[in-house]
């Protein structure tokens, strides 16, 4: 099977060049191999490679710098998406695309299903929101994956800013009033991978699975608790740090000045990706224990001489 990743130097996009590798002939690229903000360029490169996959984790994920560059959050977003998806239609190939917590609006009590009724806050939902619609109006086989809270080994991610920030710092002031999962990159990929595999098994039945799926990490947390799990982790495993989870104080959302609203209820119910491919979505902590120990051993490595 022939396999186009794109974005692959993203925190899921890394990831998933690893994961994918086993399934197919992969065939990766990044920002400078093929432009979303120029869309039509995109499609004639896309054609040209002929896959019969196609992998989607780029997108603009600057959540505040898209209240003021909307324009470009929706051709990377919505249309460049609403393209691959033209042309996976096309070929008769399948198109993985990511999407997030953020087409909700929070208000629900419980955890979001796929059935949910989107409104997003801000203008990355909104320009994500249009990604899916486009995707499924094209009428291409897809698995629409929306995620949340996603930390990866690489790039910058809150619990390396919480771990910096409590070696500098006595105190840190954490939002404790938005909850979700946070879902590390390796489990977005090797779920997708699984997925992807179930679906290749499947035969004549394949094409019941395309549709819009719910998957994250299991549990929740609120910033607050989670900068307090990494910390204390952190500590367990010998950091030397100025705040311990003690240290960690509780704010709300509206304390920080940011420009993009962000949900109060980031839970997504996971039970159709689960049910469907037969895979276990591990809690939260369990991935995020392994980041921070392996922030912690390399931080230890590079004190030796
Ligand atoms: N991060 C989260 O907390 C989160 C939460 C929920 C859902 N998601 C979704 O999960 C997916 C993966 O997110 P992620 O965290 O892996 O994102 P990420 O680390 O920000 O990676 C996004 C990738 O897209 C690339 N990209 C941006 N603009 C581009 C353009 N104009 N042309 C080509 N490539 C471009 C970036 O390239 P450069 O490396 O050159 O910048 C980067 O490699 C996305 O669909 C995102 O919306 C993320």
């Amino acid at each position: 099977m022939k396999i186009l990743l794109l974005g692959k130097d993203g925190q899921v996009g890394w990831e998933l060049q690893r994961s994918l590798a086993p399934l197919g002939d992969l065939v990766a690229w990044g920002r400078l191999d093929a432009d979303f903000l120029d869309p039509e360029a995109l499609g004639a490169r896309v054609r040209a490679v002929r896959p019969e996959l196609i992998v989607n984790a780029a997108a603009y994920t600057a959540v505040d710098r898209a209240e003021t560059d909307e324009d470009r959050a929706r051709l990377v977003n919505a249309v460049a998406p609403g393209v691959l998806a033209r042309e996976a239609q096309a070929r008769g190939a399948w198109l993985v695309h990511y999407s997030t917590d953020y087409v909700f609006d929070g208000s629900k009590e419980g955890a979001w299903n796929e059935l949910d009724a989107t409104a997003p806050l801000s203008a990355y939902g909104r320009s994500k929101c249009e990604g899916e619609e486009r995707i499924r109006a094209s009428g291409a086989r897809h698995l629409i994956l929306r995620t949340s809270w996603v930390f990866g080994t690489r790039g910058a991610n809150f619990a390396k800013t919480m771990l910096r920030l409590a070696r500098e710092r006595d105190t840190l002031d954490v939002v404790a009033d938005q909850v979700g999962a946070p879902t590390g990159a390796a489990l977005v990929a090797d779920a997708t991978a699984l997925a992807l595999y179930r679906i290749a098994l499947s035969g004549r039945e394949a094409d019941s699975y395309s549709g819009t799926y719910h998957l994250a990490a299991g549990g929740a947390t609120s910033w607050h608790d989670y900068a307090r799990h990494v910390l204390a982790r952190a500590r367990e495993q010998g950091a030397m740090l100025k705040a311990g989870p003690e240290g960690v104080r509780a704010v709300s959302s509206s304390d920080f000045a940011a420009a993009a609203r962000r949900p109060a209820n980031s839970r997504l119910d996971c039970i159709k990706f689960r049910s469907r491919f037969g895979v276990v979505l591990p809690d939260w902590r369990h991935h995020v224990d392994r980041l921070v120990d392996e922030l912690v051993a390399q931080e230890q490595g590079q004190g030796k001489p």
